[in-house]
Formats: structure tokens, C-alpha cells, sequence
């Protein structure tokens, strides 16, 4: 059972830097150290992102389980499903395969946001929930 939930509603570019910062503030609270809350951080502001870029709208959820000692970052959104999780997971790629080098100026992004994703967190799943939307949650565990 979660001991703390917090949501963030992200539509745009400056809910993004609100969720990251206040993902910081939370882990703090809740006894992790600076660099891995700062960590947590870059994972909920890349995660958060993805939703304004890739998800039309959603939400962030952050989840304190004082009987795990773990914070889950979920990031629910109402957009597409992601088409292959492993290559969206892969630095250079989207969700189909390698990015043309001659877009990423334009595009906005390198593709490296959910390698570094699975990079930080201690685990990372990824599930399409009935009736659309879809949710990545990234756990990271008090240490
Ligand atoms: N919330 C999302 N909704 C739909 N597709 C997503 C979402 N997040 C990531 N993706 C897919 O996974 C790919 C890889 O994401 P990422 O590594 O963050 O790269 P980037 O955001 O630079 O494209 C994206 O290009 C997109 O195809
Ligand atoms: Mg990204």
C-alpha cells in the first residue's frame, strides 16, 4: 500500500519542469539520497516529456510504499500505444527502428529518453491499459 501519492497533470513544456522538480523534493522527503533523487528527477521530467511530445496529455503519478521502501514513477497518457517496446528503448530509436539522422534537428529529440529511462531506474515496465491510454512505471528503491 502506497504510504504517499502525488499527481501532476502534464499538457505542456512547464509541467514538465514542475513534475521533475517536485519528483526531486519527494524522494528527498521520502529518505533518498541528492544524486539518486536527482536521478528519479531526470526520469520523471524524460518520462514526463514523452507525454507532451509523444502522448497528447497525462498525468504523473508518484507512489511511496513505506513496506517496500520503493517510489514508483507512473506516467499515464491518453496517446498511442508504443508500437515495440524494446527498440523504443534503444538510444538512436523510435518506436520502429533507428531515427534518420537528417530529422533529429527537427524532430526534437534524439531518441535516447527512455534508454536513459531504463538506465536509472531500478526496473521499468510497460502496460496499455482497456479502453486506450497506456502507463511506463519506473520504480527506484530507497538505498
Ligand atoms: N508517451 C509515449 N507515447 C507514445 N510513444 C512514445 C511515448 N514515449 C516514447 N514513445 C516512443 O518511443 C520512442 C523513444 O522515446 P525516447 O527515447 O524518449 O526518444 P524521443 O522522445 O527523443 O523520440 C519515441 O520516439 C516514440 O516513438
Ligand atoms: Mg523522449
Amino acid at each position: 500500500m502506497p504510504s504517499e501519492t502525488r499527481s501532476f497533470a502534464i499538457q505542456g513544456r512547464s509541467d514538465v519542469v514542475v513534475a521533475g522538480s517536485q519528483g526531486r523534493r519527494f524522494a528527498v522527503r521520502h529518505g533518498f539520497d541528492v544524486r539518486r533523487a536527482t536521478e528519479l528527477a531526470i526520469v520523471v521530467s524524460e518520462l514526463a516529456s514523452n507525454i507532451v511530445k509523444h502522448g497528447v496529455r497525462g498525468e504523473i503519478r508518484l507512489l511511496w510504499n513505506s513496506e517496500t521502501g520503493e517510489i514508483a514513477v507512473e506516467a499515464h497518457d491518453v496517446g498511442p500505444p508504443i508500437h515495440d517496446m524494446q527498440l523504443a528503448m534503444t538510444d538512436g530509436y523510435d518506436d520502429r527502428g533507428p531515427i534518420d539522422p537528417a530529422l533529429i534537428l527537427r524532430r526534437g529529440g534524439l531518441g535516447t529518453g527512455l534508454g536513459a529511462v531504463a538506465r536509472l531506474a531500478d526496473r521499468l515496465e510497460y502496460r496499455e491499459e482497456e479502453g486506450g491510454g497506456k502507463v511506463l512505471t519506473a520504480w527506484f528503491v530507497a538505498r
